[in-house]
């Protein structure tokens, strides 16, 4: 039996100013039916305080538009590539991934990473369609420990690739032709930065192609042609559904998945909402982050901490929700240097300091981190999962709106062990162009 598709609500969530909200105390009280425990808060996990670090460093870059990537594959990647490393290298690369929580209870943050790759196999082709690839390719090195390869394909789904002896034309074709493959026959964007790999080089490469399957379809008929108020505003199509719930079997708990939660943050500085919708099956679920009015995300995003999130989402309840959003496809081609040296990563680039005793043990002098890339596209569309559907159709009551005519942030929760699997904003939608004064 499938979940039933309950609904919840976040109200006025008071960071700064503490205020009770009316439609708290009114909430209604459902027959007590065991709820499915709350995946792990993003607080404590490695792919959600890099993901974040990592999203406000490359947002910091003003030419940034629709980004996307995927928190845990560059986690788990980084991880397998700490394994490999030795003195500041690693102590850098494991800086990156640690959390407070896991600092302080001393605990590997290789074993979250690896089991919510597990975990996202089986989620696959149920509650969403995903291919995913993660590689590590070398120039012209020295021969990669077979310890090292194994453990880091077992564990992480990391393999290894040799680039091949051609220019830097060449290596890109290859990066790119792999990239194409991981996205399931895809094309990604270019590289936004040129790829110089020297001979030494190490290029960590994750592709990534999401597409959610919901709970209940997103139908043709209740989709219609609005308008997006992105950078541009743009004739976009908009889908429409009442996410009903008949609070009868529903245990209005905080946000555990298996439902939806629309809330109002207030800070002292932004209003936001915040709705994580469950996929089929209740294996993830969507996170959208909405400013309350129309603007650009950077007032949200200077804010955005994976504490702060975690308090959002443990403070959603429940309630009945309509939801539009655009049909969309936000797909990006990134690479991440820059911002992981601003997070302190800043030894492995260097070809005399770089210590990669563990991927090879002829490496010194030579091995280094020559690039990490991320190639992610995520299909905002409006399929249900295929199966029994044990949803009974319901009065909404009074639902209320989460209406995304303008820029959101979106994250893709795994719900059995929390982990970030994707997390992107839309600022932009394509489509037809309209004169700002409409
Ligand atoms: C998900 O399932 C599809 C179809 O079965 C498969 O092609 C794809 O490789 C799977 N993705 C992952 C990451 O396992
Ligand atoms: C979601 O995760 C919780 C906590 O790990 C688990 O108890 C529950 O069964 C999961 N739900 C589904 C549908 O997998
Ligand atoms: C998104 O991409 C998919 C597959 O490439 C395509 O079928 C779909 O029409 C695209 N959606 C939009 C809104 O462009």
């Amino acid at each position: 039996m499938l979940p039933r598709l309950p609904v919840c609500i976040l109200v006025s969530l008071p960071v700064l100013l503490v205020q009770g909200d009316a439609s708290a105390s009114s909430k209604k009280k459902s027959p007590p039916v065991p709820a499915s425990p709350p995946p792990p808060p993003p607080v404590g996990d490695p792919s959600w305080s890099l993901g974040l670090r990592l999203y406000r460093a490359l947002r910091s870059e003003s030419s940034s538009v629709n980004p996307v990537f995927s928190p845990l594959l560059v986690a788990s990647s980084l991880e397998a590539l700490g394994g490999g490393s030795s003195g500041t290298t690693a102590s850098q690369l494991r800086d990156l991934l640690t959390t407070p929580s896991s600092a302080k209870a001393g605990a590997s943050t290789a074993e979250p990473l690896s089991g919510a790759l597990k975990s996202l196999t089986n989620a696959n082709g149920s509650s969403f369609h995903l291919h995913a690839s993660s590689a590590l390719f070398s120039k012209q090195a020295p021969p990669v420990s077979q310890a090292f390869a194994k453990e880091s394909q077992a564990k992480f789904r990391l393999e290894h690739r040799s680039l091949g002896k051609g220019d830097s034309k060449a290596d890109l074709k290859q990066l790119h032709g792999w990239a194409r493959a991981g996205l399931g026959g895809l094309d990604g964007a270019p590289l936004p930065a040129e790829i110089q790999a020297k001979a030494g080089a190490l290029i960590v490469a994750n592709a990534l192609r999401f597409k959610g399957l919901w709970q209940r379809e997103f139908s043709e008929e209740s989709t219609d042609q609005r308008t997006f108020l992105g950078k541009k505003y743009t004739k976009v199509t908009m889908m429409h559904r009442a996410v009903t719930s008949s609070w009868n079997g529903f245990n209005p708990t905080l946000s555990s998945l298996g439902q939806v939660c629309i809330g109002t943050l207030k800070t002292w500085k932004i209003w936001c909402k915040i709705l994580e919708v469950p996929l089929w099956a209740g294996k993830a679920s969507v996170v959208l982050l909405l400013p309350f009015h129309v603007e650009s995300l950077a007032r949200l995003e200077k804010l955005l901490t994976v504490e702060l999130l975690s308090k959002w989402l443990e403070k959603a309840s429940v309630m009945s929700v309509t939801i539009s959003l655009p049909k969309a496809n936000i797909t990006s081609t990134l690479s991440l240097q820059k911002e992981l040296s601003a997070l302190g990563l800043t030894d492995a680039w260097d070809q005399k300091v770089a210590d990669f005793s563990g991927v090879s043990d002829k490496s010194k002098g030579k091995l280094h981190l020559g690039g990490v890339l991320q190639w992610a596209s995520l299909e905002l569309a409006g399929e249900a999962g295929k199966g029994e559907e044990n949803l009974e159709e319901e009065d909404v009551g009074k639902p209320k709106l989460f209406y995304a005519d303008h820029p959101f942030i979106i994250f893709v929760r795994d719900n059995a062990t929390g982990a970030l699997l994707l997390m992107g904003a839309l600022d932009h939608a394509e489509g037809e162009a309209l004169h700002d004064e409409l």
